[in-house]
């Protein structure tokens, strides 16, 4: 058995039958050849592993960037590989604006499209022009951006194509005439500031994601845990009127999306520990492994904070990051 200690962000010493590290388009469409089971791990950011897996796993590791432009716009190529950060960064290095918002989110260029990552009022699917993937027969195709079915943190990559495709790189459409975002409270500040550059976006977006949310090299963890759920306007109009602090985000179909962080705050559950699995005093979205974690512990945790916010709130809150089990992906009500 190999460990994947260092292949997973909680840091958790959970071990797999083989494991495999794809680095040419060649090792990509020999993994999708095999048939036992088999999961494709990038920065290891996104998931939680809770027992030995019995099967294989790639870890992707083909990296490399090639920009393209034309008259209105800069279409870059980053093989799946490519850690995100790095992609974002090299961008802002080159004065191409579009990406800066997310800027330091942990993880691959390959799994960013899966769960369609997102943050300071940007999301994947805002760049995205298409993904290229290699599919169950082989063949290497281009998805647009359209079939993708992009959503809050989630596409078909994540539900009706799992385990269908692998992704290869992805290729972003960034436009030449750039306008920053930031209608997003920590970046309120740009907002009157002449001749703004991705780059000062870029660093305020960094100075707030370090404020907030702990370095998974230093304190293991997934980034968010749960998603922000979604309400009702009825629903949150109730709520309004009993905590009328309640931090929102109006969606354009009359619902309401709910910082999850907020309403584990409110159960008072900052800082609250099982065993050594900790809800993160900065920032209550987010579970830490403290050092000695063991997969039980994250889970008893996260099952203990959605009883926890059902009881107090009657929301269900919903795990943002992907569970594995000893033969693939899992619910946590199957723990
Ligand atoms: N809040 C609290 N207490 C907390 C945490 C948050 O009161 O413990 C409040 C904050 O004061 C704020 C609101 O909740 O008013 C939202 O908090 P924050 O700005 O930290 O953002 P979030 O909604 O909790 C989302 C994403 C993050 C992303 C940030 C910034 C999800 C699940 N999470 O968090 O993404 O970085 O917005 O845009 O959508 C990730 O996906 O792993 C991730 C870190």
């Amino acid at each position: 058995m190999k460990s994947l200690k260092q292949f997973n962000t909680f840091n958790l010493d959970v071990k797999c039958k083989e494991l495999l590290f794809l680095a040419t388009e060649d090792d990509y469409a020999r993994f999708q050849k095999i048939s036992t089971n088999k999961i494709l791990i990038g920065g290891g950011s996104d998931i939680l592993l809770t027992e030995d897996y019995h099967g294989i796993v790639g870890i992707t590791q083909n990296k490399g960037i090639e920009i393209d432009e034309n008259s209105s716009h800069y279409i870059v190529t980053a093989l799946a590989g490519t850690r995100w950060h790095e992609l974002v960064t090299t961008m802002v290095n080159k004065g191409i604006g579009g990406s800066e918002n997310l800027a330091l989110i942990p993880g691959t260029c390959g799994a960013a499209p899966v769960q369609n990552i997102g943050a300071y009022g940007l999301e994947f699917n805002q760049l995205c022009d298409h993904i290229n993937v290699i599919d169950k027969e082989g063949n290497n195709i281009s998805i647009s951006n359209e079939q993708c079915d992009f959503g809050y943190r989630t596409s078909n990559f994540k539900t009706k194509w799992k385990n269908n495709y692998i992704i290869t790189s992805v290729s972003l459409k960034l436009s030449k005439s750039w306008q920053p975002l930031l209608d997003y409270a920590p970046l309120f500040s740009l907002k009157n500031k002449k001749n703004l550059t991705p780059k000062e976006v870029y660093d305020e977006v960094i100075r707030a994601r370090k404020n907030k949310l702990p370095d998974p090299a230093v304190l293991g963890n997934a980034g968010s845990f749960f998603k922000n759920p979604i309400v009702s306007a009825e629903f949150f109009n109730k709520l309004f009127k009993q905590y009328p602090n309640i931090p929102f985000y109006k969606q354009d179909n009359e619902r309401y999306k709910i910082p999850a962080g907020w309403l584990i705050d409110q159960c008072g559950l900052k800082g609250f520990c099982i065993g050594d699995a900790k809800v993160y005093e900065k920032q209550a979205l987010v579970i830490v492994n403290k050092g000695q974690a063991t997969p039980l512990d994250i889970v008893n945790l996260a099952k203990y904070i959605i009883s926890s916010v059902k009881v107090k709130f009657e929301i269900d809150l919903e795990p943002e990051i992907r569970i594995y089990g000893s033969n693939g992906e899992i619910s946590l009500g199957q723990l």
